[in-house]
């Protein structure tokens, strides 16, 4: 058996995206409707036995670095037990977790004891009332407050995802750009993706990051950094002196897909080899079987693609395949 997760155009796969739940204590409007919205039942997700045991099989295939998202992943009971199971796995050496920030506060010190190296917190506006209605309901100092918390327990980097939505807060972004100044925080901002096909808004309110950039005065005066080493997608900057950096993410009017090196997991036992394409593969019937298990996540990559369409479907041309109609939140970004 080939032993390493190695697609049909070379790409390396190291990295596993696990979405460990698919509810969410917000209703981010780029994200999720603000109603209608159902939750797989709690039977139909993989227990914490049965994520580890994907991790350890797609672990003997190279995969080094997991990162919980959801959904909300603090809302799933007994998530430091599992961040601690997966962080003891032979060959995983990064844990990192991606969260709305709200449950955080209370959480952080026994997901750091877990094992927890990294977190991701989304937070799309610095305004109190604008924050509310973005997430359609969430306390922003909540999320300032878990975030302080990650930077005295000594998190390292923190993350902080801003998605830009025309006419919500593309004037935040220099905000933005301040907090770096002097905290050692990191701000990407990140491309609002026309994902799971009910988006009606999405080509209204898509800005393209580098006309941001380039509007930004402050923006312009930041100096390009190296990439870092883990990769990732985002193009990093600092602000001259600043203890903080920003990175720009830009899937849409530049897609990153030659360097793609993730698979995603869904809560429901389904590998996704691209976030964007209906493509999935049910895996839960291998769990308990290696050998199979290994198997069908080395088939799962079969099926990836190239890249993704969403530029096209910016523009209105055609796609050469089906999207896929999961929301961001059953797919974990
Ligand atoms: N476009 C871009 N980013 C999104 N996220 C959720 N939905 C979208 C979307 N349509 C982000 C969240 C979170 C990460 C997991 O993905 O803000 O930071
Ligand atoms: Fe919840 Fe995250 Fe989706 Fe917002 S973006 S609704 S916080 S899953």
């Amino acid at each position: 058996m080939e032993t390493r997760l190695v697609d049909r155009y070379g790409r390396v796969h190291d990295y596993l995206r696990i979405s460990v739940t698919d509810r969410c204590n917000l209703r981010c409007l780029y994200c999720m409707p603000a109603e209608g919205v159902e939750f797989m039942p709690h039977n139909k997700l993989l227990t914490n036995d049965e994520i580890e045991e994907v991790v350890r099989a797609a672990a003997k295939l190279g995969v080094r670095k997991i990162r919980l998202t959801g959904g909300e992943p603090t809302v799933r009971a007994g998530l430091p037990q599992l961040i601690k199971r997966i962080a003891s796995v032979p060959g995983i050496i990064d844990v990192a977790l991606t969260t709305n920030g709200l449950l955080l506060g209370n959480m952080a010190a026994d997901l750091y004891e877990a094992g927890l190296q990294r977190v991701n917190i989304s937070i799309d506006s610095l305004q109190p009332e604008r924050f509310k209605q973005m997430t359609r309901g969430g306390d922003l100092s909540k999320v300032l407050a878990s975030i302080e918390k990650c930077v005295q327990l000594g998190l390292s980097p923190i993350k902080l995802n801003v998605v830009l939505v025309r006419g919500y807060n593309e004037d935040e972004f220099d905000d933005f750009l301040r907090l770096t100044i002097d905290r050692p925080l990191t701000v990407r901002f990140i491309e609002y993706m026309p994902i799971g096909g009910r988006q009606a808004d999405w080509k209204h309110n898509y800005i393209a990051l580098e006309e941001r950039l380039h509007a930004s005065q402050f923006g312009r005066a930041a100096v390009p950094l190296a990439k870092p080493d883990h990769g990732g997608p985002a193009e990093y900057y600092r602000i001259p002196d600043a203890l903080g950096s920003f990175g720009l993410i830009h899937p849409v009017s530049e897609h990153f897909c030659d360097t793609c090196n993730r698979l995603r997991l869904t809560a429901d036992g389904f590998l996704k080899p691209c976030l964007y394409w209906s493509d999935e593969f049910q895996i839960r019937r291998y769990i308990g079987d290696e050998h199979a298990l290994m198997n069908a996540l080395l088939r799962s990559l079969d099926a990836k693609p190239l890249n993704h369409e969403m530029a096209r479907e910016w523009s209105g041309q055609q796609l050469s395949h089906e999207p896929t109609t999961r929301t961001m939140s059953q797919i974990g970004g």
